[in-house]
């Protein structure tokens, strides 16, 4: 695992889409995995940035998003639909035919997960999947406890996550849908690279034992310590639990060197 600490949000918002704005020079039919929640919000705004002032172009991306909550309309406020459209897809190039996320409705959810798999392998897979964490470290909908081989599918949410849901939906946690679609921890796998973000004290402990833990289904993030090429980008606050921070930055310190070299 890549271990990249930036000193603020705003920087590892940039850092990310770097990547992600390298890659699709190199490849403009590049395959996103998008994820939700407050993380990668900054990233998004880089992008449509770039969209903006460099003509970054979109016209060929096909996207895939982690999930959606089951029970709310795909127009409702906080939908994931509602979501993306607001923080990227309106704002760029990119066709709606283009777009996935889960459906939001529970009837036919089986054959929905099946045809969703189904057309991220027909798009090629996922080139980057980009991922937030829980605060118990789960990514997408992949509560603590999801088989770490799962693959897309309907998941009932911890009270922990209907907590820190519950101030968008209504006062309690009964106003928040209960159950989400979401890609399953193998399907995430199967992305040939992904970017994990975090930011902000909350998500250190998550981040240490994703990172420096034991591989466990009680967090499930930590398997991305069995991916090849899983980059974790994080502010000083998300790594302040971490044990080898000076290490982390020693090793990125040293690869800019190299790449500085090579310019
Ligand atoms: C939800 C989403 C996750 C996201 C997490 C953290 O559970 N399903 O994909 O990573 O929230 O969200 P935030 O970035 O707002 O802390």
């Amino acid at each position: 695992m890549e271990v990249i600490i930036q000193p603020t949000y705003k920087k590892l918002a940039a850092v990310a889409a770097k990547i992600i704005r390298d890659a699709l020079l190199k490849k403009t039919n590049l395959v996103l995995g998008l994820a939700t929640g407050s993380t990668p919000i900054g990233v998004y705004e880089a992008l449509v940035g770039m969209h903006k002032t460099e003509g970054l172009d979109f016209s060929e991306v096909t996207t895939f998003n982690l999930d959606e909550y089951v029970g709310i309309p795909p127009n409702h406020p906080y939908s994931y639909h509602t979501f993306m459209e607001t923080h990227l897809f309106s704002a760029i190039n990119i066709p709606a035919e283009n777009c996935h996320i889960p459906q939001s409705t529970a009837v036919g959810h089986a054959e929905f997960c099946e045809r969703y798999e189904a057309a991220i392998l027909d798009a090629g897979g996922i080139d980057i999947q980009v991922l937030g964490i829980g605060k118990d470290g789960h990514i997408g909908f992949n509560e603590p406890s999801s088989s770490l081989g799962s693959r897309t599918r309907i998941k009932t949410l911890t009270r922990s996550t209907l907590e820190a849901n519950a101030p968008h939906f209504g006062s309690t946690i009964d106003d928040v849908p209960k159950m989400a679609i979401t890609m399953g921890v193998g399907t995430i796998m199967d992305a040939k690279q992904c970017l994990l973000l975090a930011s902000g004290e909350s998500k250190a402990v998550a981040i240490a034992n994703a990172v420096e833990g034991p591989i466990t289904a009680e967090v499930p993030a930590s398997v991305l310590q069995m991916h090849p090429q899983t980059v974790v980008i994080i502010d000083e606050a998300a790594a302040s639990e971490l044990k080898r921070v000076d290490y982390y930055k020693q090793v990125y310190a040293n690869k800019q060197e190299l790449l500085s070299k090579d310019d």
